[in-house]
């Protein structure tokens, strides 16, 4: 098969994994529902997140979980306390899209979700966080598997949060995820189109590729795959990708509404 047949069938064809299914799902919770969530699949999350890579495999995270109403409480007026001082100080851009998404230095998540993980990074461990980031996304799908939800809440000066946890000194408080069942009404985030996030071989040259429906290919599908390098004024020639002019001439391949010829 040719080789760009074999892209065609790769893209084309339906996930067969519930990754993206997950992964497009879900979306961020600010609001919980009073319903319990069990334990068990906190847990399962927990164990899911453990399987991450990590720098070296030296696995730097650690996870406080919290189920008690008073520690919470007692987490909730730390946080508190540094949010103020955040909001007051913050830049006008993202107080903007703070006031859009209706945050404030109030965190009624922090005692309301029936569960509280923090997760700490010993940042005496290569890529510390990066590690534990990556334990996160791990998490954050399972919980979204076990219809659960939760925010990566970053607490604004963590430093002086971490106290309440009576956390070793090397340990470094990433994030604070409140779980539970979801009681948001807000819509998911958009995401930027993909073909403006993905580039072949160079930086920011997208090749827009359009009406490839003779392969059954919707509009924009495959433009991250090719890059095209402008030649003259009105002329390319696709970079790495060999299309034949025949191809070309049956996949109606456009830029940015022009033909491009092979
Ligand atoms: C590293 C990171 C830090 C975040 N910190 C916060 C936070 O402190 N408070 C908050 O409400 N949301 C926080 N979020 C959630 C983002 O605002 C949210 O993921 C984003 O707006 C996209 O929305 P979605 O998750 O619903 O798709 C954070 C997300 C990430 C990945």
């Amino acid at each position: 098969m040719h080789s760009l047949e074999r892209r065609f069938v790769s893209l084309t064809s339906p996930p067969s994994s519930i990754v993206i299914e997950l992964a497009t799902r879900r979306r961020t919770t600010r609001v919980f529902a009073k319903t319990p969530a069990a334990l068990d699949d906190v847990i399962y999350c927990i164990k899911v997140a453990v399987q991450a890579p990590s720098g070296a495999n030296r696995q730097p995270w650690r996870f406080v979980l919290v189920d008690d109403l008073k520690t919470k409480e007692r987490i909730r007026v730390a946080c508190e306390e540094q949010e103020k001082r955040h909001h007051a100080n913050v830049e006008a851009n993202l107080k903007q899209w703070f006031n859009s998404k209706n945050i404030t230095w109030q965190k009624p998540f922090l005692t309301e979700s029936p569960i509280l993980l923090a997760v700490f990074s010993s940042q005496k461990m290569p890529y510390a966080t990066e590690s534990t980031w990556l334990a996160i996304g791990y998490m954050i799908l399972a919980l979204e598997e076990r219809s659960l939800s939760t925010v990566t809440y970053t607490p604004s000066y963590p430093e002086n949060v971490r106290s309440v946890f009576n956390a070793p000194d090397e340990y470094k408080l990433e994030a604070i995820l409140p779980i539970g069942y979801s009681s948001d009404s807000k819509p998911k985030e958009p995401r930027r189109p993909f073909q403006s996030s993905v580039y072949k071989n160079l930086w920011n040259v997208e090749a827009w590729l359009m009406g490839a429906r003779g392969h059954g290919l919707k509009d924009g599908d495959l433009s991250p795959w090719l890059s095209v390098r402008p030649v003259h004024h009105r002329q390319f020639t696709l970079d790495q990708v060999q299309i034949t002019s025949s191809q070309v001439g049956d996949l109606n391949l456009q830029l940015g509404g022009l033909p491009i010829r092979g």
